[in-house]
Protein backbone atom coordinates (compact mmCIF):
# COMPACT_ATOMS: atom_id res chain seq x y z
CA UNK A 1 0.00 0.00 0.00
CA UNK A 2 1.38 3.26 -0.85
CA UNK A 3 2.12 6.15 1.49
CA UNK A 4 -1.01 8.36 2.39
CA UNK A 5 -1.16 11.11 4.27
CA UNK A 6 -2.73 10.28 8.20
CA UNK A 7 -4.57 12.74 10.22
CA UNK A 8 -6.91 11.24 11.68
CA UNK A 9 -6.06 7.97 13.80
CA UNK A 10 -8.42 5.73 15.56
CA UNK A 11 -7.55 3.47 18.12
CA UNK A 12 -9.29 0.29 19.65
CA UNK A 13 -8.64 -2.70 22.26
CA UNK A 14 -9.73 -6.02 21.04
CA UNK A 15 -9.97 -9.67 22.63
CA UNK A 16 -8.94 -9.99 26.04
CA UNK A 17 -7.96 -7.36 28.54
CA UNK A 18 -4.14 -7.30 29.27
CA UNK A 19 -2.67 -4.80 32.08
CA UNK A 20 -0.90 -2.32 30.37
CA UNK A 21 -3.20 -1.72 27.37
CA UNK A 22 -4.22 2.04 28.83
CA UNK A 23 -0.36 2.73 29.02
CA UNK A 24 -0.53 1.85 25.10
CA UNK A 25 -4.01 4.05 24.16
CA UNK A 26 -1.53 6.95 26.36
CA UNK A 27 1.66 5.87 24.77
CA UNK A 28 -0.72 6.45 20.89
CA UNK A 29 -3.17 9.39 22.09
CA UNK A 30 0.24 11.47 23.29
CA UNK A 31 2.49 10.63 20.38
CA UNK A 32 -0.05 11.65 17.73
CA UNK A 33 -0.77 14.77 19.53
CA UNK A 34 3.17 15.88 19.40
CA UNK A 35 2.86 15.23 15.66
CA UNK A 36 -0.48 17.43 15.47
CA UNK A 37 -2.51 14.46 14.56
CA UNK A 38 -6.23 13.89 15.59
CA UNK A 39 -7.02 10.36 17.71
CA UNK A 40 -10.66 8.79 17.93
CA UNK A 41 -11.11 6.37 20.25
CA UNK A 42 -13.40 3.08 18.99
CA UNK A 43 -14.86 1.44 22.22
CA UNK A 44 -15.79 -2.19 22.42
CA UNK A 45 -13.14 -3.08 19.96
CA UNK A 46 -14.55 -4.33 16.42
CA UNK A 47 -17.86 -4.00 17.71
CA UNK A 48 -18.10 -0.36 19.14
CA UNK A 49 -16.25 0.19 14.83
CA UNK A 50 -19.56 -1.40 13.81
CA UNK A 51 -21.99 0.61 15.88
CA UNK A 52 -20.21 3.76 15.18
CA UNK A 53 -18.80 3.82 18.89
CA UNK A 54 -16.42 6.32 18.16
CA UNK A 55 -15.17 9.39 20.52
CA UNK A 56 -12.49 11.85 19.77
CA UNK A 57 -9.94 11.44 22.58
CA UNK A 58 -7.82 14.32 23.37
CA UNK A 59 -4.04 14.33 25.78
CA UNK A 60 -5.92 15.25 29.20
CA UNK A 61 -8.10 12.59 28.46
CA UNK A 62 -5.31 9.71 28.81
CA UNK A 63 -3.96 11.49 32.10
CA UNK A 64 -4.15 9.24 34.83
CA UNK A 65 -4.47 6.03 33.17
CA UNK A 66 -0.84 4.79 32.67
CA UNK A 67 -0.91 2.87 35.92
CA UNK A 68 -4.70 1.57 35.84
CA UNK A 69 -5.39 -2.37 34.53
CA UNK A 70 -8.03 -2.76 32.01
CA UNK A 71 -8.51 -0.48 29.00
CA UNK A 72 -10.33 2.54 29.27
CA UNK A 73 -11.65 1.88 25.67
CA UNK A 74 -13.48 -1.49 26.57
CA UNK A 75 -12.95 -4.58 24.12
CA UNK A 76 -15.04 -7.16 23.18
CA UNK A 77 -14.59 -10.21 21.15
CA UNK A 78 -16.87 -9.08 18.22
CA UNK A 79 -18.59 -12.12 16.30
CA UNK A 80 -20.09 -9.86 13.60
CA UNK A 81 -16.36 -8.61 12.28
CA UNK A 82 -16.06 -11.85 10.94
CA UNK A 83 -18.84 -10.91 8.63
CA UNK A 84 -18.13 -9.03 4.93
CA UNK A 85 -21.06 -7.32 6.58
CA UNK A 86 -20.18 -6.17 9.51
CA UNK A 87 -16.57 -5.07 8.45
CA UNK A 88 -18.62 -3.27 6.04
CA UNK A 89 -20.21 -1.16 8.28
CA UNK A 90 -17.14 -0.91 10.48
CA UNK A 91 -15.59 1.04 7.17
CA UNK A 92 -18.34 3.20 6.75
CA UNK A 93 -18.31 4.02 10.15
CA UNK A 94 -14.60 5.29 9.95
CA UNK A 95 -15.56 7.34 6.98
CA UNK A 96 -18.39 8.88 8.83
CA UNK A 97 -15.31 10.18 11.17
CA UNK A 98 -12.91 10.29 8.67
CA UNK A 99 -10.37 8.22 9.61
CA UNK A 100 -7.30 7.70 7.96
CA UNK A 101 -5.91 4.86 9.67
CA UNK A 102 -6.33 2.10 13.04
CA UNK A 103 -4.23 1.01 15.08
CA UNK A 104 -5.18 -2.46 17.14
CA UNK A 105 -4.34 -3.74 20.14
CA UNK A 106 -4.81 -6.84 21.07
CA UNK A 107 -4.03 -10.46 20.27
CA UNK A 108 -4.49 -13.01 17.24
CA UNK A 109 -7.72 -13.01 16.87
CA UNK A 110 -7.58 -9.01 16.77
CA UNK A 111 -4.48 -8.98 14.02
CA UNK A 112 -6.37 -11.52 12.35
CA UNK A 113 -9.82 -9.27 12.18
CA UNK A 114 -7.39 -6.06 11.08
CA UNK A 115 -5.33 -7.99 8.31
CA UNK A 116 -8.71 -9.07 6.26
CA UNK A 117 -9.88 -5.47 7.28
CA UNK A 118 -6.83 -3.78 5.49
CA UNK A 119 -6.57 -5.80 2.29
CA UNK A 120 -10.97 -5.49 1.82
CA UNK A 121 -10.61 -1.46 2.23
CA UNK A 122 -7.64 -0.69 1.14
CA UNK A 123 -6.89 0.65 4.76
CA UNK A 124 -3.82 1.27 6.84
CA UNK A 125 -3.83 -0.96 10.03
CA UNK A 126 -0.99 -1.32 12.74
CA UNK A 127 -0.95 -3.21 15.64
CA UNK A 128 0.12 -3.64 18.92
CA UNK A 129 0.55 -6.88 20.86
CA UNK A 130 -1.58 -7.12 23.84
CA UNK A 131 -2.09 -10.22 25.65
CA UNK A 132 -0.78 -11.72 28.80
CA UNK A 133 -0.25 -14.47 27.19
CA UNK A 134 2.58 -13.45 25.32
CA UNK A 135 2.41 -15.44 22.32
CA UNK A 136 2.62 -13.26 19.35
CA UNK A 137 5.62 -13.63 16.87
CA UNK A 138 7.67 -10.32 16.26
CA UNK A 139 7.77 -9.25 19.90
CA UNK A 140 9.71 -10.53 22.54
CA UNK A 141 7.07 -9.79 24.86
CA UNK A 142 3.46 -9.03 24.62
CA UNK A 143 1.72 -6.12 26.79
CA UNK A 144 0.30 -7.42 29.83
CA UNK A 145 2.36 -10.48 30.19
CA UNK A 146 4.72 -9.63 32.89
CA UNK A 147 2.03 -8.19 35.41
CA UNK A 148 0.36 -11.38 34.99
CA UNK A 149 3.02 -13.35 35.58
CA UNK A 150 4.13 -11.06 38.61
CA UNK A 151 0.16 -12.02 39.56
CA UNK A 152 0.47 -15.91 39.49
CA UNK A 153 3.86 -16.01 41.15
CA UNK A 154 2.21 -14.40 43.51
CA UNK A 155 -0.39 -16.62 43.94
CA UNK A 156 1.51 -19.50 43.58
CA UNK A 157 3.98 -18.18 46.66
CA UNK A 158 1.11 -18.27 48.87
CA UNK A 159 -0.20 -21.47 47.86
CA UNK A 160 3.16 -22.54 48.69
CA UNK A 161 2.53 -21.51 52.56
CA UNK A 162 -0.38 -23.53 53.04
CA UNK A 163 1.24 -27.03 50.76
CA UNK A 164 4.18 -26.48 53.16
CA UNK A 165 2.13 -26.59 55.95
CA UNK A 166 -0.42 -29.31 55.51
CA UNK A 167 2.18 -31.35 53.39
CA UNK A 168 0.09 -31.43 50.18
CA UNK A 169 0.54 -31.60 46.62
CA UNK A 170 -0.97 -28.52 44.88
CA UNK A 171 -2.01 -28.37 40.98
CA UNK A 172 -2.67 -24.95 40.20
CA UNK A 173 -3.92 -23.26 36.82
CA UNK A 174 -3.01 -20.53 35.04
CA UNK A 175 -3.87 -18.75 32.06
CA UNK A 176 -2.76 -20.12 28.15
CA UNK A 177 -5.38 -21.92 26.30
CA UNK A 178 -2.75 -22.38 23.26
CA UNK A 179 0.34 -21.27 25.06
CA UNK A 180 2.44 -22.13 27.77
CA UNK A 181 5.09 -18.62 28.51
CA UNK A 182 2.96 -18.01 32.12
CA UNK A 183 2.93 -21.33 33.30
CA UNK A 184 6.90 -22.00 32.13
CA UNK A 185 7.63 -18.31 33.29
CA UNK A 186 5.86 -18.76 36.96
CA UNK A 187 6.94 -22.04 36.98
CA UNK A 188 10.44 -21.41 37.37
CA UNK A 189 9.68 -18.11 39.52
CA UNK A 190 7.97 -20.12 41.96
CA UNK A 191 10.45 -22.92 42.30
CA UNK A 192 7.49 -25.23 41.28
CA UNK A 193 8.00 -29.25 41.32
CA UNK A 194 6.28 -29.34 37.98
CA UNK A 195 5.49 -27.74 34.86
CA UNK A 196 2.57 -28.89 32.33
CA UNK A 197 2.31 -26.75 29.36
CA UNK A 198 1.04 -27.70 25.49
CA UNK A 199 4.73 -27.13 24.26
CA UNK A 200 6.03 -30.40 26.66
CA UNK A 201 3.86 -33.63 26.48
CA UNK A 202 4.42 -35.05 30.05
CA UNK A 203 2.02 -37.64 30.67
CA UNK A 204 0.20 -37.50 34.51
CA UNK A 205 1.67 -40.95 35.25
CA UNK A 206 5.20 -38.80 34.83
CA UNK A 207 4.14 -35.69 36.68
CA UNK A 208 3.36 -37.91 39.63
CA UNK A 209 7.01 -39.92 39.34
CA UNK A 210 8.86 -36.71 39.79
CA UNK A 211 6.57 -35.63 42.59
CA UNK A 212 7.25 -38.93 44.13
CA UNK A 213 11.03 -38.76 43.52
CA UNK A 214 10.90 -35.07 45.56
CA UNK A 215 9.02 -37.47 48.61
CA UNK A 216 11.79 -39.66 48.60
CA UNK A 217 14.05 -37.51 49.03
CA UNK A 218 12.04 -36.00 51.93
CA UNK A 219 10.05 -32.93 50.10
CA UNK A 220 7.15 -33.20 51.49
CA UNK A 221 4.74 -30.78 49.49
CA UNK A 222 4.51 -30.08 45.74
CA UNK A 223 3.65 -27.72 43.87
CA UNK A 224 2.54 -28.54 39.48
CA UNK A 225 1.84 -25.69 37.50
CA UNK A 226 -0.88 -26.10 35.10
CA UNK A 227 -1.27 -23.93 32.09
CA UNK A 228 -4.90 -24.65 31.22
CA UNK A 229 -4.21 -25.71 27.64
CA UNK A 230 -2.15 -28.44 28.42
CA UNK A 231 -2.42 -31.98 26.85
CA UNK A 232 -3.76 -33.41 30.50
CA UNK A 233 -6.72 -30.91 30.41
CA UNK A 234 -7.58 -28.51 33.42
CA UNK A 235 -6.06 -28.58 37.20
CA UNK A 236 -9.37 -30.15 38.17
CA UNK A 237 -9.13 -32.96 35.87
CA UNK A 238 -5.68 -33.65 36.48
CA UNK A 239 -6.09 -33.84 40.24
CA UNK A 240 -8.67 -35.80 39.68
CA UNK A 241 -7.03 -38.40 37.99
CA UNK A 242 -3.95 -38.32 40.13
CA UNK A 243 -6.08 -39.20 43.15
CA UNK A 244 -8.25 -41.69 41.81
CA UNK A 245 -5.25 -43.53 40.47
CA UNK A 246 -2.75 -42.87 43.27
CA UNK A 247 -4.49 -43.17 46.70
CA UNK A 248 -1.47 -41.96 48.70
CA UNK A 249 -1.47 -38.18 46.93
CA UNK A 250 -4.05 -36.13 48.32
CA UNK A 251 -4.15 -33.43 45.14
CA UNK A 252 -5.60 -29.90 45.86
CA UNK A 253 -6.35 -27.42 43.12
CA UNK A 254 -6.04 -23.99 42.44
CA UNK A 255 -7.10 -22.27 39.56
CA UNK A 256 -6.15 -18.32 39.41
CA UNK A 257 -8.37 -17.51 36.17
CA UNK A 258 -8.85 -13.94 35.75
CA UNK A 259 -6.76 -12.47 38.20
CA UNK A 260 -3.92 -12.86 36.38
CA UNK A 261 -5.87 -10.20 33.72
CA UNK A 262 -6.05 -7.63 36.21
CA UNK A 263 -4.13 -5.39 38.54
CA UNK A 264 -2.40 -2.14 38.37
CA UNK A 265 0.70 -2.91 35.25
CA UNK A 266 4.41 -3.67 36.43
CA UNK A 267 6.62 -0.58 35.43
CA UNK A 268 8.09 -3.49 33.01
CA UNK A 269 4.68 -3.85 31.32
CA UNK A 270 4.26 0.10 31.77
CA UNK A 271 7.74 1.08 29.52
CA UNK A 272 6.74 -1.41 27.13
CA UNK A 273 3.40 0.01 26.18
CA UNK A 274 4.60 3.21 25.87
CA UNK A 275 7.52 2.36 23.72
CA UNK A 276 5.04 -0.20 21.69
CA UNK A 277 2.43 2.93 21.14
CA UNK A 278 4.79 5.27 20.64
CA UNK A 279 6.17 2.85 17.89
CA UNK A 280 2.61 2.34 16.22
CA UNK A 281 2.50 5.61 15.40
CA UNK A 282 5.86 6.33 14.23
CA UNK A 283 5.21 3.90 11.90
CA UNK A 284 1.73 4.53 10.61
CA UNK A 285 3.28 8.28 10.19
CA UNK A 286 6.10 6.62 7.86
CA UNK A 287 4.11 4.41 5.76
CA UNK A 288 4.20 1.28 7.94
CA UNK A 289 1.24 -0.05 7.59
CA UNK A 290 -0.91 -3.94 7.93
CA UNK A 291 2.25 -4.85 10.21
CA UNK A 292 3.08 -5.25 14.33
CA UNK A 293 4.76 -3.37 16.08
CA UNK A 294 6.85 -5.19 18.83
CA UNK A 295 9.73 -4.74 20.76
CA UNK A 296 13.20 -7.50 19.71
CA UNK A 297 16.38 -7.50 21.52
CA UNK A 298 15.37 -3.63 23.26
CA UNK A 299 14.92 -2.86 19.60
CA UNK A 300 11.27 -1.52 17.99
CA UNK A 301 10.51 -3.60 15.02
CA UNK A 302 7.73 -3.98 12.59
CA UNK A 303 6.33 -7.74 10.97
CA UNK A 304 3.86 -8.33 8.26
CA UNK A 305 0.43 -9.13 10.25
CA UNK A 306 0.74 -12.16 8.21
CA UNK A 307 4.00 -13.58 9.98
CA UNK A 308 2.30 -12.31 13.28
CA UNK A 309 -0.90 -14.45 13.30
CA UNK A 310 0.61 -17.49 11.41
CA UNK A 311 4.17 -18.01 12.85
CA UNK A 312 4.14 -19.61 15.93
CA UNK A 313 6.07 -17.98 19.16
CA UNK A 314 6.80 -20.76 21.83
CA UNK A 315 8.95 -20.71 24.65
CA UNK A 316 12.47 -22.01 23.87
CA UNK A 317 13.10 -25.77 24.26
CA UNK A 318 15.99 -24.98 26.25
CA UNK A 319 14.60 -23.18 28.63
CA UNK A 320 11.50 -26.11 29.02
CA UNK A 321 14.65 -28.46 29.75
CA UNK A 322 16.15 -25.93 32.33
CA UNK A 323 12.72 -25.90 34.23
CA UNK A 324 13.14 -29.30 34.03
CA UNK A 325 16.32 -30.06 35.92
CA UNK A 326 15.62 -26.99 38.44
CA UNK A 327 13.04 -28.77 39.76
CA UNK A 328 13.98 -31.96 40.49
O1 LIG B 1 -6.12 -13.15 27.10
C1 LIG B 1 -5.80 -14.45 26.73
C2 LIG B 1 -6.52 -15.39 27.60
O2 LIG B 1 -6.23 -14.95 28.87
C3 LIG B 1 -6.25 -16.87 27.51
O3 LIG B 1 -5.11 -17.31 28.12
C4 LIG B 1 -7.51 -17.42 28.11
O4 LIG B 1 -7.75 -18.72 27.75
C5 LIG B 1 -8.53 -16.50 27.56
O5 LIG B 1 -7.90 -15.26 27.40
C6 LIG B 1 -9.79 -16.36 28.34
O6 LIG B 1 -10.55 -15.36 27.75
P1 LIG B 1 -12.00 -14.93 28.16
O7 LIG B 1 -11.92 -14.47 29.56
O8 LIG B 1 -12.33 -13.80 27.26
O9 LIG B 1 -12.86 -16.11 27.98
Amino acid sequence: MEARNIDRIAVLTSGGDAPGMNAAIRGVVRTAAYHNKHVYGIYRGYEGMINGNIKRIETNDVGNIIHRGGTMLKTARSREFYTPEGRQKGYESLQAHDIDACVVIGGNGTYTGAKIFSEEFDFPMIGIPGTIDNDIFGTDFTIGFDTALNTAVDAVDKIRDTADSHNRVFFIEVMGRHSGYIALHAGIGSGATGILIPENDKTIDEMVHQIKKGHKRGKLFSLVVVAEGNKNGGASEIAKAVSEKYKDIEAKVSIIGHLQRGGAPSCHDRVLASRLGAGAVDGLLKGIYNKSVGLINDEVVYSDFEDAISEVKEPKQEMIRMAEILSM
